[in-house]
């Protein structure tokens, strides 16, 4: 392999500089430790543009081949590991294959600049990774979905406020997440999709001047498409952002998850009894068994979406048409992608491993207040009197236990004649107060069975 270190003079543009690179300003520039890993994408892409080429008759049938060898020979190189090594020198992934394929590279930069280039590496690797992450996100469904199931009619104290509101399937709860991440991995593959189109053929900024068939080499990649304008086509990172902001906002989903988690492990909850792998100690308290999956889980959204704000502030103001700012998109694309991953697929382990422990509603709790109140609307009372009514009987049952059961049956008829013992029966049955909200997406049992059904529908699609 030649050596060509890019010092300036010796590198892919070095010939109108009679300087070398500052080495200050040569280590501050340099990208390759970060986009070596869109190699790869880079070689694919070349692969196609050196096809191009020769279709356009601009390289004849040797100069193809050897392109071809050579950039085969480093992609082989590159997954066994090897050739690594010699990427630290170069300024960035596009300067190093350059010269990892010696004499041959020399042709292969024909109506192409870095600036296509990358902004085609950067669509394959986000098209790539919006696939990936919907994928992720289908374990993590799954695993709520089997979980929703293994629940049955379990029922928990449904949450406003954090306070105890209302009596609900503790499966309903559970499918709200479902749909959080259903809406997450349909926001990935439509993200994938503003990917997928082939900004080849922009060159630096003007379109390329050789007679390229831009369309066929963006099929030639299993792209879509092709950019309506070069100088938008080398500029344009909006698919980067939209994958970054899919990303961000399943990233506050498992937040809002790795919270609720947090809460069941506590003690006055105990829904959940995280299993042993996805739990840790205290270095000094033997008894604790403390959450730290799900705290990371929350936490460590902050790092999507501040890389995401991060990237959006690289982007705003950029004049057209490429600038050197937009390097700065791939560390942060990547951390994005590599820290959901890891989230996505952590919690999708850690539900799949957890047992739960929905603790019930028992009778005559105070949270039945609103089907009381439903009855009497019921019986022709007017709600907001029907709430007055209720409000007494909650506040003498609170001096009382805390229990609708402790209020005697004179109480109940001294509030409203409407509380005779047997409406009153049914309205401080919590079972009887779930099957009664029975509106479509309510936490009636046969409705969550209805929406477990539509989960596994929507995993098909
Ligand atoms: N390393 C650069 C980037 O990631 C590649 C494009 C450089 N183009 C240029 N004209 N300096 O954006």
């Amino acid at each position: 392999m030649p050596d060509r270190p890019e010092d300036g003079r010796s590198a892919i543009w070095g010939g109108r500089f009679a300087q070398p690179q500052d080495p200050r300003f040569l280590a501050y520039g340099r990208s390759v430790q970060w986009d070596a890993r869109l190699a790869p994408q880079d070689i694919r892409g070349s692969l196609a543009h050196a096809q191009a080429l020769h279709d356009a008759g601009v390289i004849d049938d040797a100069q193809a081949q050897a392109l071809r060898d050579g950039l085969e020979a480093i992609a082989r190189s590159l997954s066994s590991g090897e050739g690594l090594h010699t990427l630290p020198q170069d300024e960035d992934v596009h300067g190093a294959i350059e010269r990892l394929l010696g004499p041959a590279g020399e042709y292969l930069h024909a109506g192409r600049s870095r600036n296509d280039q990358v902004a085609l590496d950067f669509h394959l690797f986000c098209k790539e990774s919006g696939e990936q992450l919907a994928g992720a996100v289908r374990e993590l469904q799954t695993a709520i979905l089997r979980q929703a199931e293994a629940a049955g009619d379990a029922l928990v104290p449904g949450m406003t406020h954090l306070q105890e509101a209302q009596p609900v399937l503790f499966a309903h709860h559970l499918m709200a997440y479902f749909w959080m991440f259903e809406r997450d991995r349909r926001r990935m593959l439509w993200a994938a999709a503003q990917a997928d189109r082939s900004p080849l053929g922009a060159g630096a900024l003007a379109g390329t001047g050789l007679p390229l068939d831009t369309m066929a080499t963006a099929k030639r990649l299993e792209l879509a498409g092709i950019y309506e304008n070069s100088i938008d086509a080398v500029s344009d990172r909006d698919f980067a952002l939209d994958l970054g902001h899919a990303a961000a906002l399943c990233a506050l989903h498992l937040s809002r998850l790795g919270e609720e988690i947090v809460l069941w492990a506590s003690r006055p909850f105990g829904w959940i009894q995280l299993p042993d792998a996805f739990a840790s100690g205290s270095s000094m308290m033997p008894q604790k068994k403390n959450p730290d999956a799900a705290e990371l889980l929350r936490g460590r959204a902050g790092r999507v979406v501040g890389r995401l704000v991060g990237l959006m502030l690289v982007l705003k103001g950029l004049p057209l048409a490429y600038v050197r700012d937009l390097q700065e998109d791939k560390e942060a694309l990547f951390e994005i992608v590599d820290t959901l991953r890891e989230g996505v697929l952590l919690s999708a382990a850690l539900i799949d491993a957890a047992q739960f422990t929905p603790p019930g509603v028992p009778q005559g709790d105070l949270m039945l207040a609103t089907e009381i109140a439903d009855h009497l609307v019921r019986q022709g009372v007017p709600f907001r009197q029907a709430h007055r009514l209720v409000g007494q009987a909650v506040r003498l049952a609170t001096t009382q236990g805390g229990s609708f059961l402790n209020l005697s049956e004179a109480e109940w008829l001294a509030i409203s004649p409407h509380f005779t013992a047997p409406a009153l029966a049914e309205l401080l049955d919590p079972l009887r107060a779930v099957a009664r909200r029975a509106v479509p997406g309510g936490t009636a049992p046969q409705r969550v069975r209805e929406q477990i059904a539509q989960g596994h529908l929507a995993l098909q699609g």
